[in-house]
């Protein structure tokens, strides 16, 4: 029988947290045990129905936590005046969030940090977390759970960049939103993954490759196509990208196929004083720090091999 490996995604769907559910949904080497749910592209009250929403999109049934509803110090983000909404939309699925149906499900009535905790205390092997949104849940996890890090495989996560951001021209958006949850991450002893904007800014669909979801997805696929939307109109105004970027999907494709990226072992930190950098993660690609290599960092990503995964995937739902 296939060995699965067992993970839990800790998200802020989100368009491109929607696909990367959708590699997640179709991955027959993955078992998805808990799903946590953080502020980032939305408020937490939007970002979890989302949540329950595209998971029943995919016909998938799990535990879903809601997680935290701001940064562990900085004050909570004012969505009324926050750019994401233009990127992801004001209900985060690019504005076309209302023609899914509202979720039959609940929230489990537990926290996000806890419910981590009870998936990782119930599995016989070591969790892996994947993270695609602000760092919150995994910091107050960490804290809260000392004896569990040993149990945990690694901590995959987008966010971060050796070079650029954008959110702050130095600055990448999910480490951005709470740069003090992500140092406690990169400062702990769990091993750690990220899927930042020097790969990920490869990751873009095109409109050919949009209508190939929706050719071979069904409703689903249709549905994908107009989620993508606005914010592909977004990436191409604002990025000059020929598409939306799929940020959120690499540390799942990775997971399915290591191929699809190219990683550097060094030491990383986040910025947490400078005036215009608080939030870079400072990578120390060349050594200089003498300090020990904490993190993998993704430094290249073969963009049509992970197209290509999502187009696979979606036939699923065909
Ligand atoms: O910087 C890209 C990240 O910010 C992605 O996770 C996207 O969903 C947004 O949260
Ligand atoms: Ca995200």
């Amino acid at each position: 029988m296939l060995k699965k490996r067992p993970i839990i995604m800790d998200v802020d769907t989100g368009v491109d947290d929607t696909l990367s559910l959708l590699l997640v949904a179709a991955a027959e080497n993955l078992d998805l045990k808990a799903v946590t749910t953080v502020f980032g592209n939305c408020a937490v009250d939007v970002t979890t129905p989302n949540t329950l929403k595209i998971l029943e999109l995919y016909g998938m049934d799990v535990p879903v936590a809601a997680g935290a509803y701001r940064p562990v110090i900085d004050p909570p983000i004012d969505y009324s005046i926050a750019p994401m909404v233009d990127i992801h939309g004001r209900d985060g699925l690019g504005n076309v969030g209302d023609r899914l149906p509202a979720p039959t499900k609940q929230p489990v009535n537990m926290t996000a940090v806890d419910l981590m905790a009870k998936a990782i205390k119930e599995c016989d092997e070591k969790m892996t977390i994947v993270a695609t949104g602000p760092l919150t849940n995994i910091a107050h996890f960490l804290l809260a759970y000392p004896d569990l890090h040993e149990k945990v495989e690694c901590i995959a996560f987008m966010g971060g960049a050796a070079f650029g951001g954008n959110m702050g021209f130095s600055v990448e958006a999910n480490i951005g939103h709470d740069p003090d949850a992500a140092q406690i991450v990169f400062m702990s002893d769990v091993p750690k993954y990220m899927f930042g904007l020097d790969a990920t800014m490869a990751c873009f669909i095109t409109d050919d490759e949009r209508q190939a979801l929706a050719d071979n997805g069904g409703e689903t696929g249709k549905f994908l196509q107009a989620c993508l939307q606005q914010y592909s109109d977004i990436y191409k105004a604002l990025g000059g990208l020929p598409g939306a970027v799929l940020h959120d999907s690499l540390p799942v494709a990775w997971l399915l196929d290591e191929t699809v990226v190219e990683l550097a072992h060094c030491h990383v930190e986040v910025e947490l004083k400078g005036v215009k950098t608080r939030g870079c993660t400072v990578t120390d690609l060349r050594g200089y720090s003498k300090k020990p290599a904490n993190t993998y960092v993704a430094m290249k990503a073969d963009r049509e091999k992970l197209i290509g995964m999502h187009i696979e995937a979606v036939k699923k739902f065909n």
